[in-house]
C-alpha cells in the first residue's frame, strides 16, 4: 500500500481583480503518493502555477485560498508563515517556471546554492561552499563553475542549477513548474531525465507541471489533466494515454506530433465567468444538450480513474436519460479507436 505525501482536499483559489474574482483553482481534490511522479497538465492559463505556488503557498497576498493541502499529516494552509518557510525547500522543494526570473543575476550559481544551506542549515560558508560544488556536479555542472553568474549559463545549463536550487535539501516533494519550457528537444529530454532520475534515486515525490503531454507520458506514474481551473481527468499514465475518457484528454493527445498534431480547437474560457455546465462543453466535439446545464463531478474510481465527464462510464450510469449519452459515448470510443488511441 503506498501512502500520500500531499494530499488536497477541496481546493479553492481566487484571485480579487478589477474584472472581477478569478478562480483559478476550484474544487481540486488531488494526491500524490510516496515515491511517486505525478504530472499536471493543461492548456496555459488553467491554473497550473497557480496550484503549484498553492502547494508552496507562494501566492501573492490577494489570493484567497480554501480547502486543505496536507503534507505528511500538516495542513499547509494552517501553518503560521514563520512555519510554513521550514517546509519550504526543506520539506518541499520548487523550481519555479522561467529560471531567469528566479535566479539572482548578481549572484554566482554556487552563491545561491549556499545559501540555502546556510540559512537551513545553519552551516558556515565554506562547508556551504563545498555541499554547493557537490550539488553542481550532481546535476551535471562543473563545481569550478559556481563562481559564474546566471548570464554565463544556457538555458539548459541554468535548469540545472533550478534542480540543484530545487533538490539542495533533498525534500520529500519537488513541485517542479515547467522545468522544460523553452529548450530544444534534446536539452528538453535530459532535463527531465535528470530532474526524474535525482527524484526517484531520493525515492522523492515529483509534482511534474507542463503543457507537454508527451514529456508528461515519459517520466510520470499518473497523470491529472486540468482545464479552466478544474481536474477534468486522472490516472495511471499509461492508461490516461492509450485510453482517455475525458474528451479534452483526447483532444490534447491529437496535438501530439505523432497523433495528428491537431491543436484544440477555441479558446479556454474566461475563469471569471466559466461557462455553464461542463466547462469543456463549448469546445467538446461529443457535447449534448445536458452538458452546458449540468456540472458533472469528478467520477470514479474506475480502477485508479477520476474523470469529469458525463459521458464517462459512471455519469451515464447515473444518468436516467441515458440515450443520447450512450450515442455520444460511442462516438467518443468509435473516435478513439479509429484514430489508434
Ligand atoms: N496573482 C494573480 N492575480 C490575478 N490573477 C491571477 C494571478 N495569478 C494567476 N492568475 C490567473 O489565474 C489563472 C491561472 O493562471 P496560472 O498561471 O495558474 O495558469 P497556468 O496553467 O500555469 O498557465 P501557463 O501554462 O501559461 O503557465 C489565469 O487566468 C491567470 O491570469
Ligand atoms: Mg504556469
Amino acid at each position: 500500500m503506498s501512502y500520500s505525501i500531499l494530499s488536497i482536499e477541496d481546493l479553492k483559489v481566487s484571485f480579487k481583480t478589477s474584472k472581477g474574482t478569478v478562480t483559478a483553482n476550484e474544487s481540486i481534490y488531488l494526491e500524490i503518493k510516496e515515491g511517486e511522479i505525478l504530472g499536471l497538465i493543461g492548456e496555459t492559463g488553467c491554473g497550473k502555477t497557480t496550484l503549484g505556488k498553492a502547494i508552496l503557498r507562494l501566492l501573492s497576498g490577494k489570493a484567497k485560498l480554501e480547502g486543505k493541502i496536507v503534507y505528511r499529516g500538516t495542513d499547509l494552509l494552517t501553518l503560521t508563515e514563520k512555519e510554513m518557510r521550514l517546509f519550504r525547500g526543506k520539506k518541499i522543494g520548487i523550481m519555479l517556471q522561467n529560471p531567469s526570473a528566479c535566479l539572482n543575476p548578481v549572484l554566482s550559481a554556487g552563491r545561491q546554492i549556499a545559501e540555502i544551506y546556510r540559512y537551513h542549515e545553519g552551516m558556515g560558508k565554506k562547508e556551504a561552499e563545498k555541499k554547493a560544488g557537490e550539488m553542481l556536479e550532481l546535476v551535471g555542472i562543473s563545481s569550478s563553475r559556481g563562481c559564474d553568474y546566471p548570464h554565463q549559463f544556457s538555458g539548459g545549463m541554468m535548469q540545472r542549477v533550478m534542480v540543484a536550487i530545487g533538490l539542495a535539501l533533498r525534500p520529500g516533494l519537488l513541485v517542479a513548474d515547467e522545468p522544460t519550457k523553452g529548450l530544444d528537444q534534446d536539452t528538453k529530454l535530459q532535463i527531465a531525465e535528470l530532474i526524474a532520475g535525482l527524484v526517484r534515486k531520493e525515492n522523492a515525490s515529483m509534482l511534474l507541471i507542463t503543457h507537454d503531454l508527451e514529456l508528461a507520458g515519459s517520466f510520470t506514474d499518473r497523470i491529472a489533466v486540468m482545464y479552466a481551473g478544474e481536474i477534468v481527468e486522472i490516472g495511471k499514465t499509461a492508461e490516461i494515454i492509450s485510453n482517455p475518457k475525458h474528451p479534452y484528454t483526447l483532444d490534447l493527445l491529437h496535438s501530439l506530433p505523432g497523433k495528428g498534431l491537431r491543436m484544440v480547437s477555441g479558446q479556454p474560457p474566461s475563469l471569471v465567468s466559466p461557462p455553464s455546465g461542463c466547462r469543456y462543453h463549448p469546445r467538446c466535439s461529443f457535447r449534448v444538450e445536458a452538458c452546458s446545464v449540468a456540472h458533472p463531478g469528478l467520477m470514479g474510481p474506475e480502477g485508479e480513474r477520476f474523470t469529469r465527464c458525463l459521458l464517462s462510464e459512471k455519469g451515464r450510469k447515473k444518468e436516467t436519460a441515458a440515450q443520447p449519452f450512450l450515442t455520444a459515448q460511442a462516438a467518443f470510443r468509435c473516435r478513439c479507436e479509429g484514430e489508434g488511441i
